[in-house]
């Protein structure tokens, strides 16, 4: 994939019209609806104060959540869960993901007002666009209120088109969704990057295509067939591979060892010893855990117990790396050009197993490599332990840096203009 994509930087936005694809899919509480982290709103900020700034008028929109844009989705949603759908309950579930609070914390943020449309492409919207001035910015409601937006439907992507001159993609954490938002509108509008998008390519892109060596990929997390692009792409491009988290134990199954009650796919294990064997064949390092603290029981109160990897023990289960591996991983981490890590190392919500993965962290963290970490898990863990400040970069996507990982072509990057 070409990831050498134009940028703000690239085009005249002054005086412009420009229709913004953020990321604002924020998490919220669930019984309040207030949102809980407000990260993505931040990291959407340097594009849209460059724009501001630059004489630009700035219609930002976004999804937020999975709402059923029509009562019949709703219905069937409902009925596949066995439950009877209420049109009111439909209407507040639509309410509850409004984005008008994030144009009040995006408004907060910026420190100047956010005007906000009640609907996306309708009239509120097509005023409200029509009137803005250089300088100012509008919100539009929740992208997938309309039923088209999940389907990029071209007659959506052209009215969302419509209401400005130039398409800026700045929602990282959604470029791997083909959606009118993301990729439909690029066919009526010049189409470039905002900031967050520009360093997500240029920092994963450059690992991928042209890493500093030796690079280091550490993959964790609970399941194998999460990862199994993501590991088959590496393998073509990495010196050394870390495997930790759940998804080693079925490694460690398919090379005979016993796991007692560890996690284990056991559709996974041919794919297993067949990652093991492409790895020898191409002089890739393949690192496994050799000792696993453990635990009889899935609770933060368990009583860890360190075992043989390969002999954790019929009433045990794997809960984190080892000392002696964790020392391995991370010797391996110091002296790599490049790490780039996916999924943690073990159970680290529970402090008593978080050790791996906070050791991996505070290795990255010293190590002086490019240090990149995809979206999900690892990066809430990396923030969770202190060390989101010590990393090269902390991909803002979850799906979309997994796709990327993968090697896959993201549509919403794509339909961008080549530089
Ligand atoms: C995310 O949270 O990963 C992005 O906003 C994409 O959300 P989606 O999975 O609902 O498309």
């Amino acid at each position: 994939m070409n990831y050498n994509k134009k940028t703000v930087l690239d085009v005249d936005v002054h005086g412009k019209k420009v229709l913004l694809r953020c990321d604002f899919n924020v998490p919220q509480d669930k019984a309040t609806g207030a949102i809980t982290s407000d990260k993505r709103i931040v990291a959407a900020l340097p594009t849209i104060r460059y724009l501001l700034e630059n004489g630009a008028a700035v219609i930002a929109c976004s999804h937020l959540g999975k709402p059923s844009a029509t009562f019949e989705a709703y219905a069937k949603k409902q009925a596949e869960k066995g439950k009877e759908a209420k049109r009111e309950d439909w209407e507040k579930s639509l309410k509850q993901l409004s984005l008008a609070p994030v144009a009040v914390r995006l408004s907060e943020l910026l420190g100047q007002e956010v005007l906000f449309a009640n609907d996306v492409v309708g009239e509120d919207a097509q005023a409200k666009a029509k009137a803005l001035q250089p300088g100012q910015i509008l919100l539009l409601e929740n992208t997938r209120f309309e039923k088209g937006e999940t389907k990029n439907d071209p007659e959506l992507s052209r009215q969302l088109a419509a209401l400005g001159e130039l398409f800026v993609s700045d929602a990282f954490g959604s470029v791997h969704r083909a959606h009118a938002s993301t990729v439909g509108v690029a066919a009526y509008l010049p189409a470039v990057s905002g900031f967050l998008v520009a360093k997500e390519l240029e920092v994963m892109g450059k690992a991928l295509d042209d890493p500093r060596r030796p690079f280091v990929s550490v993959l964790g997390g609970a399941k194998v067939g999460d990862k199994i692009g993501v590991i088959s792409n590496l393998l073509d491009r990495a010196d050394t591979i870390i495997i930790g988290g759940g998804m080693a134990y079925t490694f460690l199954a398919a090379q005979g060892g016993n796991i007692g009650k560890s996690l284990c796919e056991n559709d996974r294990l041919d794919f297993a010893r067949e990652m093991l064997a492409k790895a020898k064949e191409k002089g890739v390092q393949l690192l496994l855990p050799t000792d696993t603290v453990a635990a009889a029981e899935f609770s933060a109160d368990a009583a860890p117990v360190v075992v043989e990897s390969m002999n954790i023990g019929d009433d045990l289960m794997g809960m984190d790396i080892g000392p002696k591996t964790t020392q391995t991983f991370c010797d391996a981490v110091v002296g790599a050009g490049t790490v780039v890590w996916n999924g943690p190392m073990g159970v680290f919500e529970f402090p008593a197993f978080a050790k791996g993965t906070e050791a991996m962290a505070k290795a990255m963290a010293e190590s002086g490599a490019v240090t990149i970490v995809g979206g999900g898990d690892s990066a809430a863990a990396v923030e969770q332990l202190g060390f989101a400040d010590q990393m090269t970069h902390i991909s803002t996507g979850g799906g979309a840096s997994l796709e990327f990982l993968e090697g896959k072509e993201l549509p919403g990057v794509a339909c961008l203009q080549d530089r």
